[in-house]
């Protein structure tokens, strides 16, 4: 292999940039040349690429959002806009091609390959709703950040005697909502993947929590869930609580990528030009509790993934619900 592409699509996620950097410091490690694909799957239909050296890549791991640019690609979805992005490979000679980003990327993969174009995927979410994956790249960088908000909230609401209603995002999974519900120490949690009773998941531990001396509450919403603002309308009506809504929204996609999310970040490009230097395609790097291991493409795609069940007995518990 001589000469492989890089590319970030979907929602960016802090992480993908040290992603980049391990997949072109590894390529030239291993004597390949690295070719960044800029604006997602639109680089590879539009022909929009900068080739990336040692130098390009310099302190890249430490910054939030992708150098590359991401993007949702509508041209790709079509043939002939896939067409376009295996002529733009085959004329810049890519022998493979590495995606970073969510299932949607994945499936963008498969319709490379299926066309000859040699593909590695690296999960890389906020949302960590890879099945195949059990940790994605930013997802702990967007839990630390949703905390270090819900934290300066609790200061206030502290101090107004108010119930707290905020919104965090994940898409249709609870995973980021649990995980920051757990690390505030939320009076309540609510995730898509489990059916929501209002009096008894949201009422009941609000006034379990009064009924224990406190006057203030903070309430997690995924936003998969459905929107923050009619939570808090029914907390003041079943309660007659002070409440106030903060949508956290695109704050949880930024910033500085955690000490855990560059490892595997780093680790994940690694593995990614290791196997299409083996000749390898149609694979995805994922974690399996602390190990890394790959699957195909296409298996990886049919998986199905739950909540952690540990980690929403133990919210589950706390709250006293
Ligand atoms: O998938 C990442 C994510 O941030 C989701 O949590 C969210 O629902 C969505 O992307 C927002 O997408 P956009 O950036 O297009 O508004």
């Amino acid at each position: 292999v001589r000469r492989i592409g890089v590319f970030t699509s979907g929602g960016d996620a802090p992480g993908m940039n040290a992603a980049i950097r391990s997949v072109v410091r590894t390529s030239l490690h291993m004597g390949i040349e690295c070719i960044g694909i800029r604006r997602g799957y639109n680089g590879l239909v539009n022909g929009d690429f900068i080739p990336l050296d040692f130098e390009s890549v310099s302190g890249l791991s430490r910054r939030g959002g992708t150098m590359l640019y991401s993007a949702r690609s509508e041209d790709f979805r079509g043939e002939a806009g896939q067409e376009k992005a295996v002529a733009t490979c085959k004329l810049l000679g890519l022998e493979g091609v590495v995606g970073i980003g969510g299932d949607g990327t994945f499936r963008g993969l498969l319709e490379l390959s299926r066309r000859g174009v040699a593909v590695v995927g690296l999960p890389g979410t906020i949302d960590n709703d890879i099945a195949c994956s059990t940790y994605t790249i930013g997802f702990d960088t967007a839990c630390n950040t949703a905390l270090d908000s819900i934290d300066k909230l609790r200061d206030t609401m502290q101090s107004h005697e108010r119930c707290s209603v905020v919104e965090v995002m994940g898409r249709h999974a609870g995973h980021l909502a649990l995980y920051v519900g757990v690390a505030c120490g939320a009076t309540c949690v609510l995730v898509p993947e489990r059916p929501v009773d209002f009096e008894a998941d949201v009422v009941e531990p609000i006034r379990r929590a009064r009924l224990g001396g406190r006057t203030h509450f903070m309430v997690i919403v995924a936003e998969g869930v459905g929107s923050a603002y009619d939570v808090a309308k029914k907390i003041t009506e079943a309660t007659s609580l002070d409440t106030r809504v903060t949508v956290l929204g695109h704050v949880q996609r930024g910033g500085a990528p955690t000490a855990r999310d560059r490892v595997a970040a780093t680790y994940m490009g690694y593995e990614a030009v290791r196997l299409l230097a083996e000749g390898k395609s149609n694979r995805v790097v994922c974690v399996q509790g602390d190990t890394y291991v790959d699957y195909d493409i296409t298996e990886a795609l049919k998986m199905k993934k739950g909540l952690d069940e540990q980690t929403y007995t133990v919210m589950r518990a706390l709250t006293g619900v």
